[in-house]
C-alpha cells in the first residue's frame, strides 16, 4: 500500500433521525484507493444511512466525510462528481431507452457524455445489445446492470453499492461478483452493503462489521479469517454419546445434535490431536471418521453480535 492519503474518509460520523432513531453512533473509517470493502451488518445496522450520507441524499447530525479530499458538505460538488451510488432501491425512468438514460446521468453531474466510455461501459456489462430497449422492458438483472452502468457514467472514482445482490438469483449475484472485481481492477474503489456473509468473504479486499449504528470492527479479510478463525474437528464415534464424558471434560469438546464429538482448536496453533486421541481411547470411544473445517465468516459474526467482543 502507498502512503497516499485515503479517497474516502469517514470521521466521528453521527447519525440521530428527527424520529429520535439514533442510526449512526460514531462510526470512523478510512478507505485507500483501489479497494473493495464489504459492510456487512445485520437489517437496520445503519448501512444504508452511511452510504446514504456520503453520497449526500441525508446529513449528518455529527462529524464529517471528505471524499478524495473534498468535504461532502462544504465541497459538496466536487465530492459528489467522484462518487457513483447503486441504490437499494431500484430507480430507473421506465420509458427511457438505456442509452439515453446513461447520457441522462451525465448531464445531472454538468458532463458531457463521452460516447466511447459509455459504449465500453456498456458492453463490459453486457448491456450493448439492449442500449435501445427502454428499461422498464428488461429482466431484473438487466435492470440492476443499467443502475450499474448509470451510476458509472460520469466516470466516478469510488462507488457505492447498496445491497447489489438482495434478492437476486445464485448466477446474477456470481455475475455481480464478476463486475465489482473488474471494475477494482480498473482502479475504482468499491464500498458495497451485504447481510450476505458469503458475499464479503467472498468478494472484499477488507471487511467492516456494523451493528447497531457502530462500526464493530475493520479489518483485512485474510488477516480476520487467520485471527478469529478457528477451526473444529469433527470426531465422528462408532456409538454416539449424549454427554461429553467427564475424562475429556478439560478439553474444549461439545456434543452435536448427531452424537459426534465438536473439538474446537486455534488454526495458527494446532490441536492437540495426539492427547485427545489417547484420552479418547482410554474413556472407550472409537472413532469413526474425522473432518475438519474452519469457522465460517457467519460463526464469527454471530460471535461478534452476540458476545459483543470487538476483538480489535
Ligand atoms: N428516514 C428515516 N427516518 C427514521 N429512521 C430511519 C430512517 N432511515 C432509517 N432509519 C432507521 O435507522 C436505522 C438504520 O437504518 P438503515 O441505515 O436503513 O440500516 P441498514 O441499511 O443497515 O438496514 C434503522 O433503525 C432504521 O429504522
Ligand atoms: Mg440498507
Amino acid at each position: 500500500m502507498t502512503n497516499r492519503p485515503p479517497i474516502l474518509e469517514v470521521v466521528n460520523l453521527q447519525k440521530t433521525y428527527d424520529s429520535g432513531q439514533v442510526a449512526l453512533k460514531d462510526v470512523s473509517l478510512s478507505v485507500h484507493e483501489g479497494e473493495i470493502l464489504a459492510l456487512l451488518g445485520p437489517n437496520g445496522a445503519g448501512k444504508t444511512t452511511l452510504i446514504s450520507i456520503i453520497c449526500g441524499i441525508v446529513r449528518a447530525t455529527g462529524g464529517h466525510v471528505t471524499v478524495g479530499g473534498h468535504d461532502i458538505v462544504d465541497d459538496y460538488r466536487a465530492a459528489r462528481r467522484m462518487i457513483g451510488l447503486v441504490p437499494q432501491e431500484m430507480v430507473l425512468e421506465p420509458f427511457a431507452r438505456v442509452t439515453s438514460s446513461l447520457t441522462l446521468s451525465c448531464g445531472l453531474f454538468g458532463m458531457r457524455p463521452d460516447r466511447a466510455y459509455l459504449d465500453d461501459l456498456m458492453r463490459r456489462l453486457s448491456l450493448y445489445d439492449k442500449r435501445q430497449s427502454t428499461t422498464m422492458t428488461l429482466s431484473g438483472g438487466m435492470k440492476r446492470r443499467v443502475l450499474i452502468a448509470k451510476a458509472l457514467a460520469h466516470k466516478p472514482r469510488v462507488l457505492f453499492l447498496d445491497e447489489p445482490t438482495a434478492g437476486v438469483d445464485v448466477e446474477l449475484r456470481k455475475d455481480m461478483w464478476a463486475i465489482v472485481r473488474a471494475l477494482r481492477d480498473d482502479g475504482v474503489t468499491v464500498i458495497l452493503t451485504t447481510h450476505y456473509i458469503e458475499e464479503a468473504e467472498a468478494i472484499a479486499d477488507r471487511i467492516g462489521i456494523i451493528s447497531g449504528g457502530s462500526l464493530v470492527l475493520v479489518e483485512d479479510k485474510v488477516a480476520l479469517m487467520d485471527r478469529l478463525g478457528q477451526r473444529q474437528m469433527r470426531l465422528k464415534l462408532e456409538t454416539p454419546v449424549s454427554a461429553v464424558p467427564a475424562s475429556l471434560a478439560h478439553h474444549a469438546l461439545r456434543v452435536a445434535e448427531d452424537g459426534d464429538l465438536v473439538y474446537t482448536y486455534d488454526g495458527l496453533k494446532g490441536p492437540a490431536v495426539g492427547d485427545l486421541l489417547f484420552e479418547l481411547a482410554n474413556a472407550g470411544l472409537k472413532l469413526k471418521d474425522v473432518e475438519t473445517k474452519r469457522r465460517s465468516l457467519e460463526d464469527i459474526f454471530v460471535d461478534l453480535i452476540h458476545n459483543g467482543d470487538h476483538a480489535r
